[in-house]
């Protein structure tokens, strides 16, 4: 027998349906409430208890720290695909078959260059810009030179669209990279795999041959792979509000962007960095630096410990940590950074305060380890989180539009003035 919840208010009684989601998951469904109660609604400031989608897509568990991508466990695939694979399962349901995931392939590259005219937008923008809106206003920008990827009356429009913002978004990123640095801006070399394709465009010189480093690649493949999609979190449901209204997939993206670049979300990784330093600077003592975090009349926390949603371990930095070690002993890399970070980890995890409260080192304290490792600047790390996400916001995207979900458009709380008379200048 289905399951009912029944809301009481003013002593009146009201059943609303109960849905159970594959992994058992209970949510009260409260479609009819404002019809039924003549106006009455909930309010969840930050949707904290609010599922505002039924989704297919990423299924997390917080507690027991799960995490998958259309039912793959991330630790499955961040061992044995890639990231263009699994971009592929996220945005379309199924692992490729190979030819699929060639065909993809290709018709990402086809369309992966980018107007010259681009390069004047990207021209007016100080040296100094943050790369998050540089990325964002580019983004947008591509909705102007691919105006028919707007209205997308069919898959195929979709599909198109799809590889356009695939295509094309790793070339604005390298470029908002460059541009920083003063490098030329370099295109793409189609003879290679997607990631490969990102790095060379990243770091190639234009007076040396770039060489390829296996290890490199493989950390880069596997952190864009955890980044690739987190279900309803601040940027994704950001991309899916957007486009809602049928605003187009590349103006979604773009605001999708502008969420992420916040400290509270995206810009986390750089902060871990930032305190890295700091503490550097200060003489490296870590131990100060626990006593610090520790400390309940000090505001100082540890960055990059800790999760919002993960509270016994973020299945993510396992992954990530041995793909770190692994990228600094192959690039043979003695940054004084690095060990700091080291040992704070290994103080942090056998001390009492951080053990029983949960708090163990989350993806952001391991990423931007490797990310420095590899040379990218600091204000580059949300970026690069940027580049990992986008499958998960056209995959949410997508399922968002297919389903033909309703604007979004959420109700409030009125707890302003009620009707009061104009005042003359002389009554204010
Ligand atoms: N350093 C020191 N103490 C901490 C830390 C930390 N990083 N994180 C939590 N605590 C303590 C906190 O003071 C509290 O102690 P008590 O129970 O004695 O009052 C207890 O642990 C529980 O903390 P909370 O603030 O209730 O936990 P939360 O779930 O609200 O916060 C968090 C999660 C991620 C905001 C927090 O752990 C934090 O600020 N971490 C550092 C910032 C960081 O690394 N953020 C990146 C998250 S990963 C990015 C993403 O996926 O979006």
């Amino acid at each position: 027998m289905s399951k009912k919840a029944i809301l009481e208010v003013d002593g009146k009684r009201y059943e609303f349906p109960v849905l159970i989601g594959t992994e058992n998951e209970i949510a009260i469904d409260i479609k009819a409430l404002r019809g039924v109660t003549n106006g009455i609604t909930t309010l969840d400031p930050g949707f904290k208890n609010t599922s505002s989608c039924e989704s297919a897509i990423t299924f997390l568990d917080g507690e027991k720290g799960i995490l998958r991508y259309r039912g793959y466990s991330i630790e499955e695939l961040a061992d044995k695909s890639d990231f263009l694979e699994v971009a592929y399962l996220l945005i379309f349901g199924e692992l490729p078959t190979e030819e699929q995931k060639l065909k993809f392939h290709r018709d990402i590259q086809k369309t992966s260059l980018v107007d010259e005219d681009i390069k004047k937008i990207l021209d007016g923008f100080p040296k100094s810009a943050h790369p998050m809106g540089v990325l964002s206003a580019l983004t947008s920008a591509l909705t102007a030179f691919n105006p028919k990827s707007v209205n997308v009356e069919s898959e195929e429009d979709m599909y198109r669209a799809i590889c356009k913002i695939l295509g094309k978004f790793p070339v604005l990123v390298a470029w908002a990279y460059r541009k920083e640095e003063g490098l030329p801006l370099a295109y793409g070399d189609n003879s290679l795999g997607y990631v490969e394709n990102f790095i060379k465009m990243m770091f190639e010189l234009p007076n040396e041959e770039y060489k390829m480093n296996p290890v490199v690649v493989d950390a880069l493949d596997k952190l864009l792979i955890l980044h690739a999609d987190h279900e309803q979190n601040c940027s994704t449901s950001t991309v899916r509000v957007v486009g809602s209204s049928h605003a187009g997939l590349f103006a979604s993206i773009s605001a999708g962007i502008s969420a992420l670049w916040g400290p509270l979300h995206g810009g986390a990784n750089q902060a871990v960095i930032e305190m890295l330093e700091a503490i550097k600077e200060d003489g490296g003592d870590y131990q100060k630096y626990i006593a610090k975090a520790k400390d309940k009349n000090d505001p100082f926390r540890l960055m990059g410990f800790g999760h919002r949603v993960y509270k016994n371990f973020d299945p993510r930095a396992n992954i990530i940590k041995v793909a770190a070690e692994e990228v600094l002993a192959d690039l043979g890399i003695d940054d004084p950074v690095l060990d700091i970070a080291r040992g704070l980890a290994k103080e942090a995890l056998s001390d009492e305060y951080f053990k029983s409260r949960n708090l163990y080192p989350n993806v952001d304290f391991y990423s931007g380890i490797i990310y420095r490792a590899l040379g990218i600047p600091v204000p580059m790390f949300t970026a690069m989180f940027a580049l990992g996400r986008l499958p998960g916001w056209i995959a949410q995207w997508k399922e968002m539009r297919l389903r033909k979900e309703p604007i979004s458009r959420p109700r409030q709380l009125y707890i302003g003035e009620t009707l009061r008379p104009f005042k003359s200048f002389e009554e204010r």
